[in-house]
């Protein structure tokens, strides 16, 4: 029995032409199996899909649960029940009697806002019906910008044990208990990047409230000055819940934002739970780096405009070198991840904050935020970084500032308006820079005659714009929001008021009414930190230098211990005058 089974194994009594066709037959059943197989798996991965991916698609044609409880607007379920008369609902609420009634007076309206010019769509190309994979070829970072680019700046220092992910310290192990809820970072994409942090990020934090298309232009330079998109985390803080992502606002909306076109450049969005003040954003910025094991991240504003200093690369040709730059090519972001490396050593001082332009780029240490207790939600905009960064420093943290060649990082230029088309930062070919309400547009035809022969036959090849216009262009932003007076109380703050529209929108908000609260709340938030430290202005530090502890002021546990050092009575409230 078993020779038998060992002979029909071994096929050795069929004659050789009998063995091929066996051999035929068993390829032709194998590959049969394997397609049916295949086919069997992508047809059950099918049923466990909802019948309409696209939610709008499913809006139009059917009224399933699924696409209803999608995009249908807030209380739409209630449209359908009766409605009591508005008479009735104020006799249930109230009761007064009409002699009253009648002496009041009806509300009076104010004059209408004149409405602003509707503004248009920042990045066409975004709305477009390219193929995909066409577009994302469009949306890369020119290419010496390029990651990839850097590895060869520490090729000693990287191996391959730090290609694998390591955890990073978190606050919580400190006490000896688990950090919760913490998730893992997606795995490094590159050994350069790798080897400079650990966690395999350098997430850059960007918080958005109004103004999309800034957002967008915003964004598009980082990726272009060649922060990975995937490292960029949009903060929504629109206190529109998740009226984005539903889609239920639109472009002339001040809160509108596309996460559509925001996952497209391939950056990220992170949700505030609702409205947050600036200092209760900046401790959900420590928050979300402990949940998610970040020990240092950048955080930059929202209406700045950043290029790599492209001009300082080997291969460019119209190299022109200014006195303020450093000598060797690097993009903003290598730039940005070296000051990360130097602060990593264990040897560097105690240190919170690097500041890159201000604050318009800050790099944090996450801990140290977090070991003074954070921001105080109290003073809620202005003010709240002179209280953060004077407690910090009392703690004994460092906090630099880029104000040397050597450690800036790039250009970080600070605008309100917006370019025609912002797919002019990707260099994408018929796209030029421009931006209404140029002063000098034709500064850019004078700079190209001016520019290198070589450059200009480049960029007539591609026709794409060039580095030199870009960066001329953006500078002409800058000068255009700062045209009426210098510094941050001076600066033409118009870019907050763009849209004026959203009507009828969900958690709609008068646009003007919005920013006249704001405002209001800023002179709160400063009259908060004057009875806080005593004194009007953000100079405390120098107060607390003087007396007793002349040289090492330390106010740190001062706080709402200090008598005023003006008085209210004469010379005003807490949040007007003094240093502000
Ligand atoms: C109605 O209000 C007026 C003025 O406050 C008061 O004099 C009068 O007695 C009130 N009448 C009734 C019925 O309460
Ligand atoms: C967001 O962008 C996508 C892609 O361009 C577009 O199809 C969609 O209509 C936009 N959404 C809104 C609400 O404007
Ligand atoms: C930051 O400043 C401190 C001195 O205040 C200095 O020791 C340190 O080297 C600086 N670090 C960086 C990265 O510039
Ligand atoms: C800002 O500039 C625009 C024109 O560019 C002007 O109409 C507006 O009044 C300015 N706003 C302020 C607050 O000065």
């Amino acid at each position: 029995m078993t020779r038998a089974v060992i002979n029909l194994v071994k096929l050795s009594h069929l004659s050789t032409r009998t063995r091929y066709r066996l051999l035929f037959t068993c390829f032709i059943l194998t590959t049969t199996h394997l397609l049916f197989s295949a086919s069997l798996i992508r047809w059950s991965a099918n049923l466990t899909k909802p019948a309409h991916a696209d939610p709008r698609s499913a809006s139009k044609t059917s009224g399933n649960a699924f696409s209803k409880d999608h995009v249908s607007p807030y209380g739409a379920e209630d449209a359908g029940r009766p409605v009591v008369p508005q008479a009735k609902l104020l006799k249930d609420f109230f009761t007064w009697n009409e002699t009253d009634i009648a002496s009041l007076s009806p509300p009076v309206f104010l004059p209408p806002t004149p409405p602003s010019p509707p503004i248009t769509d920042p990045f066409p190309l975004l709305s477009s019906n390219l193929a995909p994979h066409k577009l994302r070829r469009l949306l890369q970072p020119p290419e010496i910008n390029h990651p990839s680019h850097f590895r060869h700046l520490h090729p000693s220092l990287f191996s391959s044990q730090e290609l694998t992910q390591q955890p990073s310290r978190s606050y919580f192990s400190r006490f000896g208990g688990r950090s919760f809820g913490r998730r893992p970072d997606p795995s490094p994409s590159s050994p350069y990047h790798c080897k400079l942090n650990p966690t395999g990020m350098a997430p850059l934090l960007i918080g958005f409230t109004r103004n999309w298309p800034l957002l967008l232009q915003c964004v598009s330079s980082y990726i272009a000055a060649g922060w990975p998109a995937e490292e960029i985390f949009v903060v929504e803080n629109t206190g529109t819940m998740d009226a984005n992502e539903r889609e239920l606002l639109t472009l002339q909306n001040p809160f509108f934002m596309n996460r559509t076109q925001l996952g497209m450049l391939g950056v990220n969005v992170v949700s505030t739970p609702t409205l947050l003040t600036f200092s209760q954003l900046q401790n959900f910025f420590a928050w979300t780096a402990l949940q998610r094991g970040w020990t240092e991240y950048f955080w930059s504003h929202q209406d700045v405009i950043v290029f790599s200093y492209e001009h300082r690369h080997p291969s460019t040709s119209s190299k022109t070198f200014e006195d303020d730059e450093p000598e060797e090519y690097r993009s903003l972001y290598a730039n940005a991840l070296h000051t990360l490396q130097q602060y990593r050593d264990p040897s560097h001082p105690k240190w919170a904050h690097h500041f890159f332009s201000y604050d318009h780029l800050t790099l944090v240490h996450r801990d140290a935020i977090l070991s003074v207790g954070g921001w105080d939600t109290h003073i809620p905009f202005y003010g709240t970084d002179c209280d953060m960064y004077t407690r910090l420093m009392w703690a004994g943290y460092a906090q630099n500032e880029s104000t040397t060649p050597t450690t800036r990082v790039g250009h970080i230029l600070d605008v309100s308006t917006v370019l025609d088309d912002v797919g002019a930062l990707f260099r994408i070919p018929g796209i030029k820079a421009s931006f209404p309400g140029d002063p000098d547009p034709h500064a850019r035809k004078q700079k190209a005659k001016a520019g290198s022969a070589a450059a200009a036959a480049a960029a007539a090849k591609t026709g794409a714009e060039t580095y030199a216009n870009l960066l001329s262009t953006a500078r002409r932003m800058q000068r255009a929001k700062y045209a009426l007076g210098n510094g941050h109380e001076g600066r033409n703050k118009s870019w907050q008021v763009k849209q004026q529209g959203g009507q009828g929108e969900p958690f709609y908000r008068d646009a003007d009414g919005f920013e006249a609260g704001v405002e209001m709340w800023i002179e709160a938030g400063r009259a908060v930190f004057s009875e806080k430290w005593g004194h009007r202005g953000c100079d405390i530090a120098r107060k607390w230098a003087t007396g007793e502890n002349k040289g090492n002021g330390n106010g740190l546990k001062d706080g709402w211990r200090v008598e005023r050092d003006w008085d209210a009575d004469k010379e005003g409230g807490g949040g007007i005058g003094g240093g502000w």
